[in-house]
C-alpha cells in the first residue's frame, strides 16, 4: 500500500497533510526517513512520524455501552453520534452494527468490518438480542403469551417469537425481552401493540456479544479475541425453539 494512504487510514491527518509531512522529512519506514508519499509500505512494517509509530489496523472492534441522548449513526450535524465518543479509533470507516434508538441504553458493537455485520444484522440470520425495560403498566403472562405468539406491530407479517420473561410486575413493570429481528422501535412498537409502552430500555446482549457490565454509560473498550472469534463463529439464533 502507499504510504500516504496507510498514514491516512491510520488517522494520521488528510491525504494532503500526510502527504506534507512525508515530503518534508517527518515519517520514517523501518528507520529510514522517506520523502516520497507513494512509497510502498506493509502493514507489519514501522512507520514513525515525528517519532510516533502508527501500527496497521486493519479491522477494528469495540464495544460500547451507548448512553442515551447519543445517535446511532456515523455522523449527525446535531446532535453527539455513538463514533463521537471512540476517541481511541484508528480507522475512519467505523459504523455501529444496527441502531439503537436515541433514548436507547446498552451494547452496541461498533466496526468496520462490513462482513460481521452483515450476517449480525441479516434478517434470515435471526440473531437473538435481548433488552431489559421498564414498561409503563402491568405485565402479566397474558403478555408472555403474546410475545410468544407474535404481535401485529403493523407490518406485512407478525413478529416473530419473543421470550419475554417478567422481573416484576406492577404499575411499572420490569422485564427482559428477546427478540430475533431489528425491526424499527421494535420493542416499544410490540409493548404497544400489546397495550403498555417503554419508559426505559438497554440492550444487554447481540448474538453471543453479552455487555460487559462495568462499562459505564458511553464507556467502551475493544472486544477480547474471544468475544470476535464467538461472533464470527455466530450460528442461527436459538430463538426458534421458543
Ligand atoms: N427496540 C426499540 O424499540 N428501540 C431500540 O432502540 C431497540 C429495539
Amino acid at each position: 500500500m502507499r504510504l500516504d494512504k496507510y498514514l491516512c487510514d491510520m488517522g494520521a491527518g488528510t491525504r494532503s497533510q500526510v502527504k506534507q509531512k512525508i515530503r518534508k522529512g517527518l515519517v520514517t519506514l523501518e528507520g529510514e526517513k522517506v520523502t516520497r508519499p507513494e512509497c510502498q509500505v506493509n502493514p507489519g512494517q514501522t512507520v514513525l512520524v515525528e517519532g510516533v509509530p502508527f501500527i496497521y489496523t486493519e479491522l477494528e472492534y469495540y464495544m460500547l455501552n451507548k448512553p442515551a441522548g447519543c445517535v446511532s449513526a456515523r455522523t449527525d450535524g446535531q446532535c453527539r453520534t455513538v463514533l463521537d465518543l471512540i476517541v481511541s479509533k484508528k480507522r475512519k470507516d467505523l459504523f455501529p452494527v444496527g441502531r439503537l434508538d436515541k433514548d436507547t441504553e446498552g451494547l452496541l458493537l461498533i466496526t468496520n468490518d462490513g462482513k460481521l455485520a452483515h450476517r449480525l444484522l441479516s434478517p434470515r440470520h435471526h440473531v437473538d438480542k435481548t433488552y431489559e425495560a421498564k414498561i409503563q403498566g402491568r405485565v402479566t403472562e397474558e403478555h408472555v403469551k403474546r410475545f410468544r405468539e407474535g404481535l401485529d406491530i403493523g407490518e406485512e407479517r407478525l413478529t416473530l417469537p419473543a421470550l419475554l420473561e417478567i422481573l416484576s410486575s406492577g404499575e411499572i413493570s420490569r422485564i427482559r425481552v428477546t427478540i430475533q429481528e431489528g425491526k424499527y422501535h421494535q420493542i416499544k412498537r410490540m409493548f404497544h401493540a400489546a397495550g403498555c409502552e417503554v419508559l426505559y430500555l438497554k440492550r444487554l446482549s447481540m448474538g453471543s456479544l453479552t455487555l460487559d457490565e462495568s462499562l459505564q454509560p458511553g464507556e467502551y473498550r475493544p472486544l477480547t479475541e474471544e468475544e470476535l472469534a464467538e461472533l464470527q463463529n455466530e450460528r442461527k439464533g436459538e430463538m426458534d425453539a421458543v
